[in-house]
């Protein structure tokens, strides 16, 4: 996937606001409060629903105008199970939304993290690392290990996110984007077999890695 396309981690230093959201824990970054970017009232993360699907795909369309993600998006949200679909809600609207893919094993280890979108006009409100670490939290809780995705450095350098060079992408990437693969470990003493992350067949379209 691109990586203008395109995770409670043990690793992360930010984790130390924590509070009862609607729909359980919800983890805030203390820089967040301390620049005034996020009250505790104003937005909730929580599991995206059925009915959110046409909100979702119109999001998409508009965090990433130059590339249509949407027949990937859709594909994502059918899946009946390995996707973590999480929302940002603001009010009555949908600003954010992160999907988490869970490898195919039967005991996964393993997760795919994208696409991450918000809304343009709530961008740098912090709400995309709030998607992030809210992801990464469930994920850590269902026992997950490390979280991957190919994204730009720049943004998920700042979230915990280091290159990757066990875990390989399931399909070619450019080589410019090598440094883009990247993983954050929500188990620190965790180590991967080398090899491909193991995908669902959604993901294992080589057009989506380059
Ligand atoms: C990338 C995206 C999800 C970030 O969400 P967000 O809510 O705006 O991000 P946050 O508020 O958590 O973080 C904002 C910080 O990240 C930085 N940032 C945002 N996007 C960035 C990028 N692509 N590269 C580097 N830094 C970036 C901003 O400079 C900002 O820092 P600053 O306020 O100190 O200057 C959002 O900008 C977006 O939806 N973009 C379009 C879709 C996209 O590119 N998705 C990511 C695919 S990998």
């Amino acid at each position: 996937m691109a990586k203008k396309k395109a995770a409670r981690s043990n690793a992360s230093p930010d984790l130390d606001a924590t509070w009862k959201g609607p729909c359980g824990p919800f983890f805030v970054s203390h820089q967040m409060f301390e620049r005034g970017l996020m009250t505790r009232n104003d937005l909730s993360i929580l599991p995206s629903q059925k009915t959110d699907q046409d909100a979702l795909l119109e999001l998409c369309r508009t965090a990433f105008p130059a590339e249509d993600l949407t027949g990937l998006l859709s594909e994502l949200l059918a899946l009946e199970q390995g996707v973590l679909s999480l929302i940002a809600r603001q009010g009555d609207q949908i600003v954010g939304h992160v999907i988490l893919t869970l490898e195919t094993r039967s005991s996964p280890d393993l997760a795919l993290l994208g696409p991450l979108a918000v809304v343009p006009h709530v961008q740098r409100q912090g709400i995309g690392t709030v998607l992030v670490e809210e992801g990464c939290a469930r994920l850590a809780e269902q026992g997950i290990k490390r979280v991957c995705l190919l994204g730009d450095p720049a943004y998920y350098g700042r979230l915990g996110f280091v290159q990757e060079t066990a875990v390989q992408t399931p399909c070619p990437i450019p080589s410019e984007w090598v440094i883009a693969w990247q993983f954050r470990a929500l188990d620190s003493s965790f180590s991967p077999a080398p090899g491909p992350l193991a995908l669902p067949s959604v993901w294992l379209k080589p057009d989506y890695w380059v």
